[in-house]
């Protein structure tokens, strides 16, 4: 468990731009810098990142967060995995605690998935060392040896066999102290209850590898033909292995996918096994079924351009073309080569050697369009309504391409080899463009209107003070309250005898009248609890919160563009630039605003009251009171004029 001081000090020494910029192309604009969001796909960048604040937010998607948060949504690290991540990368060196309390709630928490990569890598050297070391493991040597792969392929790919006993593995793991109930979670024993049955029985083992090369399951595959079982047996899902986002060989190959700036993607374990025996490093596998959009995005932090390598029969090349239209919406290469026939990648790099095998894909290597239409070409040719489908799936898949320049030079290709006007191709792919965008970029629109409103609404209640008489402004108000207490809440107030915090003051001026919008009255009552604890926060507190809610909200808050006071500022031409110079009349003009609206709510209570009166005496003491509220109302009106006209010093 870290120590909280290392976290504190993780967390002040964790920069933004640092952190995000490992993974995002960052450009400078204003104090801020700017990149394509790694979250959704776009094409103009709204990804904005505030070095100042130390947040990241993106204006298309709503993600935002600090550096701890960048690294858990967007590498998919745990809490204590990103902390590590960023203690290494600013050398500070991590401090374990011993607490008790920590210790186990740490241990409940973590135990699960760390036991579970434990018990794997258990199994992982059992299998490997019954496989060399065991005479009944000789058979699954010898069935690895026949299929020509070397000790050092075996001992890199950590290959193993599963001994036939029924519970070899299982009895093991027990004595050795491990729980039933991990290895079964693991996968390694019988889901069956009660049961303590090795669920790989007399197979050659192929461990599965997360991108950090922790194993998380397994692949199992009989050594004999046999129509009745299956010819692999493979770990079902569980904690740590969720099989659409692994790459089989991504761990091994990732150096040289960026290296080679391309990724081959084959179908099975065996054929990234003997690619890499051949020195062809940058393969990998999606084990058996098509390409998921995790495992493109997975490959595309590595490189943009993936190369499928098919086997030469009809079931490939259809699972081949399943997977390519999701590559082209990430906005990736893809292109295809497809093997001579009756050949998978395995068995052809054997047969003719690495320099041929290198070759034959450079040679064949094709693009989507022209290996669709290779593919129809024939029937195409001679059937005209065969030839519209063949265009019309072609049309789809250029639709999806993001990129605009790549778009039009399909368009090119593919006029070119159908001998098709290019004008007609554009016009439909346009055509298929918003269809398939309609239904997002309807939604894009409205969200943008909304916002719109939001900023008219704004700026209209920036300049009539009305604003203050109409209830539905109250959430405007909230929000500069809130605004106030996240921007300077831990400021001291200036020129007073005895210096106190900004929230303080804040929560002294406010007399207990409570935040009333919900979403702002999470985030107020919790500044209110910290308070009241003796604890006061700057605004990291809540933009890296733990709580989503408060985190997003914070962020949200001080990135916001457009409010209230602001616009007050930019209307009458108050300085706006420093935020030291507005503090002072900043927390004066929001937090008069907020009571002015107070004093006019109660007044139009009063005056409803006044109506209402029966009773004289009643009705003197309303009477009274009203007058004492329009006094108020007046001295309001006048301490605003005052805040803002006066020009800034
Ligand atoms: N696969 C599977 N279960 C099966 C068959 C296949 O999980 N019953 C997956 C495996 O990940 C396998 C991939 O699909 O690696 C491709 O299948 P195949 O080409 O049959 O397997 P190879 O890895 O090529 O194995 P071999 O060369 O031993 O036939
Ligand atoms: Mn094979």
């Amino acid at each position: 468990m870290i120590s909280k001081p290392t976290i504190q000090k993780i967390i002040e020494e964790a920069r933004v731009e640092d952190v995000v910029g490992e993974f995002v192309t960052l450009k400078k604009r204003g104090a801020n810098l700017l990149g394509l969001c790694p979250f959704h796909n776009e094409k103009t960048p709204s990804f904005n990142v505030n070095p100042a604040r130390n947040i990241y937010k993106c204006f298309g998607c709503g993600k935002a967060g600090g550096p701890l948060q960048f690294l858990m949504d967007y590498q998919q690290l745990t809490y204590p995995d990103a902390l590590r991540y960023l203690a290494k990368k600013y050398n500070i060196e991590i401090e374990e605690t011993r607490d008790e309390t920590d210790q186990k709630e740490q241990i409940e928490k973590q135990n699960l998935t760390e036991s579970i990569y434990i018990a794997n890598a258990y199994a992982q050297k059992f299998f490997t060392g019954y496989m060399f070391n065991n005479e009944a493991g000789a058979v699954g040597l010898a069935y690895f040896k026949e299929r020509g792969f070397l000790d050092k392929t075996i001992e890199k790919f950590q290959l193993g066999y599963a001994p036939d006993g029924g519970d070899v593995l299982t009895k093991k793991m027990l004595k050795e102290g491990y729980q039933l109930d991990i290895l079964k979670k693991a996968g390694l024993t019988s889901p069956k209850e009660g049961s303590t049955y090795d669920f790989f029985r007399n197979r050659v083992m192929f461990p599965i590898h997360n991108m950090t090369g922790k194993v998380v399951a397994y692949g199992g595959r009989i050594m004999v033909k046999d129509e009745k079982a299956p010819k692999y047996v493979n770990t079902a899902e569980s904690e740590v292995y969720q099989k659409s986002k692994i790459l089989y060989g991504g761990f091994f190959a990732k150096n040289e996918i960026r290296k080679k700036d391309e990724c081959l993607m084959v179908e099975g374990y065996t054929d990234v096994i003997s690619l890499h025996q051949s020195g062809i490093e940058n393969a990998v596998s999606s084990s058996g079924t098509s390409l998921t959009v995790e495992q493109i995005r997975l490959i595309k932090r590595m490189t943009p351009n993936i190369t499928m390598l098919y086997d030469g029969d009809a079931a490939g090349i259809k699972a081949a073309l399943r997977g390519t239209d999701l590559i082209l919406e990430e906005g990736m290469n893809v292109r295809i080569v497809v093997l001579p026939s009756p050949e998978d990648p395995d068995s052809y790099v054997k047969k003719v050697g690495t320099d041929a095998f290198q070759k034959y894909i450079q040679e064949n290597k094709k693009d989507l369009i022209l290996f669709k239409t290779s593919l129809f070409a024939a029937e195409a040719k001679t059937d005209p309504i065969k030839k519209a489908e063949l265009i019309r799936d072609i049309v789809d898949s250029i639709a999806k391409i993001p990129d605009t320049i790549q778009r039009s030079v399909y368009v090119k290709e593919s006029s070119q080899l159908f001998d098709m006007s290019e004008q007609i191709l554009i016009t439909e792919v346009n055509k298929a463009r918003r269809k398939k965008q309609g239904e997002q970029h309807k939604e894009e629109e409205k969200q943008q209107q909304r916002e719109e409103v939001k900023k008219d609404e704004l700026t209209a209640a920036a300049h009539k003070q009305e604003v203050f008489e109409n209830p539905t402004n109250l959430p405007v108000l909230e929000h500069d309250i809130i605004r106030i207490l996240l921007e300077f809440g831990s400021w001291k107030t200036q020129g007073e005898e005895n210096e106190i915090p900004v929230v303080q003051y804040v929560l002294d001026e406010l007399e207990g009248s409570d935040v009333e919008t919900p979403k702002y009255k999470v985030i107020y009552e919790l500044i209110k609890k910290e308070f009241a604890d003796g604890r006061v926060h700057d605004e990291a507190f809540f933009t890296a919160n733990d709580d989503e809610q408060v985190r997003n909200l914070a962020i949200d808050i001080l990135t916001q563009p457009y409010t209230l006071s602001d616009n007050w500022w930019i209307k009458y031409k108050v300085a706006v630039a420093e935020k030291k110079d507005r503090f002072v009349k900043d927390i004066h003009s929001t937090i008069i605003r907020f009571k002015q609206f107070r004093n006019i709510a109660e007044l139009r209570k009063v005056e409803k009251l006044i109506k209402d009166a029966k009773d004289d005496g009643e009705l003197f003491k309303l009477i009274k009171l009203h007058k004492l509220l329009i006094e108020q109302k007046k001295e309001f009106a006048r301490t605003i004029g005052n805040v803002i006209y006066r020009p800034a010093t």
